[in-house]
């Protein structure tokens, strides 16, 4: 399939078949994935893939952690207050979400529920953690972004879904515990992936964007 039509293919999807990934199948991406640009091509992603019991025992620390009610503690700067024009998109994607989910906005019970899903990994075969060096900033979070998206468009291209997730880096001491991440390096954001379940109603789910004259000027 052309890379355009792969781009219109790939929407985040929120709910998964219990059927795992073949090893093979996942090798091969993160093989191509590796030659996604990068500054001076410092290749700063460090992919961190749970699948299986282990992806579980994750889920169930995380949600513990999420469920104390502590405040989250990303390791990067994560929680920009959205203004603007931002604000307005902010809330038709999360109205997209809740209508396709049949959640009224005034339900806030509802809404984190469905919000909780984001650490139980929508129950997704496997989930992967986006780490890199702290130190590395803003110049390390375009590299992890790009590669980022070369990851979900590959994994478009196998019939694979994926949703990425903010979410799973704004509780880190659980993952790092666990999967063993070293201090010095931080957990930016997450994705969990599978097959799609395509008769579950939250992947109806659809977002809009801009015209084209809102995003680009050409002189
Ligand atoms: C960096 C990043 C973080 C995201 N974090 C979350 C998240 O924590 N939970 C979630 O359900 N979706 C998350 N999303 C998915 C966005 O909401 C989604 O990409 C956006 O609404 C556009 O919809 P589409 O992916 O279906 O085209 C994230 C997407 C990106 C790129």
């Amino acid at each position: 399939m052309s890379l355009s039509g792969l781009l219109k293919k790939r929407f985040s999807i929120r709910a998964f078949l219990d059927k795992p990934v073949p090893e093979e199948i996942l090798k091969r991406i993160f093989t191509d994935a590796r030659l996604s640009p990068s500054n001076c091509n410092v290749q700063p992603w460090q992919i961190y893939v749970v699948s299986g019991a282990k992806k579980n025992e994750l889920k169930d620390k995380l949600v513990q952690a999420v469920m104390s009610g502590q405040a989250p503690n990303p390791d990067f700067n994560w929680k920009v207050s959205y203004k603007g024009v931002h604000r307005d998109r902010q809330f038709g994607s999360a109205n997209a979400l809740y209508s396709s989910m049949g959640i009224e906005r005034s339900d806030k019970q509802a809404r984190m529920v469905a919000m909780l899903q984001n650490w139980t990994f929508f129950n997704a075969p496997h989930a992967l953690f986006f780490t890199m060096e702290k130190y590395l900033d803003i110049m390390g979070a375009v590299d992890m972004g790009i590669y980022a998206q070369t990851l979900t468009l590959l994994m478009t291209e196998h019939g694979i879904s994926s949703c990425l997730q903010g979410a799973l880096g704004q509780f880190p001491d659980p993952v790092r515990d666990f999967l063993n991440i070293p201090e010095e390096r931080g957990i930016l954001f997450g994705m969990s992936f599978g097959y799609a379940d395509e008769k579950a109603v939250v992947n109806a789910t659809r977002t809009e964007r801009e015209p084209l004259e809102n995003s680009v000027v050409f002189l």
